[in-house]
């Protein structure tokens, strides 16, 4: 007898495929990025990024609100600040756009939304690379002191999770220890340990206005067609003191989150980023889809791939979709 094996029964209605389902999207997964610029006094929205915005300082409360009121967990900070120099010195300013904003929300809603803040120099100096310049290179090493101060002021800001994005080596390291110095041993590091070198973060850097101004940062990120590198970096990030690591971006990443996941099981974060959105919201403009179901499913499949939270800027639409 022929077929033996019925994939088709479990597949009959909604409640039995329901009982079956192995990956299931809540909003308890979502982490919703936020841009905060210092040059302005009323939202602007991201030309590439419909839907997605500057935010003013003054405008940060209400979106805390906002974001807790759809059950979402989590806020990724982003500043764009007034000025910019070429050490990038207001992004470790005590009175900074990053630090200003965490202490406002901090102080709206407390522990009801855990604040994440991004570490990196690109949005702060005037170069627009992720460290120090000489001579056009970027330098490691003078880099990580800078990182590590930005790190401790966002902790004494109200930081729950600093996140740094720049891709310095060792830079976990000098960053626990700094925290750990100045008695922040419970702020939580998620090191953007897999960060691609990667042609999706074109809107974002038009967002943060955080675009190199020459060359490019494959001196520091990563070759988009390695994965047994970002097994290295992970390992790294781990051993340097990493409480969560992250691939960056997500969709065409998913074998590298799988792997991750798979050799490490530690918390493991995916970042669906900026070009990943505007794609979808191009699509929408040109055609009939339905973005809804889009989402769920792209959302769904970076979960399936073994990412335990995802940041994402369709996190407030999709927790809107979702009833838990
Ligand atoms: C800062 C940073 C970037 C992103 C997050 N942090 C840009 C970059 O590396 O150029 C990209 C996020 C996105 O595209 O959504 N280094």
């Amino acid at each position: 007898m022929f077929p033996e094996k019925r994939m088709r029964r479990l597949r009959k209605n909604e409640k039995i495929r329901g009982l079956v389902k192995e990956t299931c999207l809540t909003k308890n997964d979502l982490v919703s990025p936020m841009f905060v610029d210092e040059s302005i006094d009323q939202r602007i929205e991201i030309g590439s990024m419909p839907s997605q915005f500057r935010l003013p300082l003054s405008e940060v409360r209400d979106e805390a609100l906002e974001i807790v009121s759809l059950g979402i967990p989590a806020v990724i900070l982003f500043g764009i600040p007034e000025k910019k120099d070429e050490k990038g010195s207001e992004a470790y300013n005590p009175d900074g756009i990053v630090q200003r904003a965490v202490r406002e929300i901090k102080d709206e809603v407390g522990d009801d939304l855990i604040v994440i803040t991004d570490i990196c120099l690109c949005e702060y100096t005037s170069h627009g690379h992720c460290g120090i310049i000489e001579n056009e290179r970027v330098l490691n090493d003078p880099t990580l002191d800078l990182l590590a101060k930005i790190a401790v002021s966002h902790a004494e800001a109200g930081a729950d999770i600093v996140a740094p994005s720049d891709m310095m080596d060792g830079r976990v390291a000098s960053i626990r220890m700094a925290l750990d110095e100045s008695r922040f041993e419970d702020t939580i590091i998620m090191s953007y340990a897999a960060k691609y070198a990667s042609a999706f973060y074109w809107p974002f850097r038009d967002a943060a206005e955080s675009a190199p101004e020459f060359g490019d940062r494959k001196g520091y990120q990563m070759d988009t067609a390695n994965s047994d590198e970002a097994i290295q970096e992970v390992y790294l990030d781990i051993e340097e003191g990493a409480d969560i690591v992250m691939v960056k971006p997500a969709l065409s990443y998913l074998d590298v989150i799988y792997r991750i996941k798979s050799e490490f099981r530690v918390p493991t974060a995916a970042y669906n980023v900026s070009g990943e959105y505007s794609m979808i919201k191009a699509a929408a403009k040109l055609w009939d889809i339905d973005e809804d179901k889009i989402i769920h499913e792209i959302l769904t499949s970076i979960k399936r791939a073994g990412a335990d939270l995802i940041i994402t800027y369709s996190a407030k639409d999709a927790a809107r979709l979702l009833s838990i």
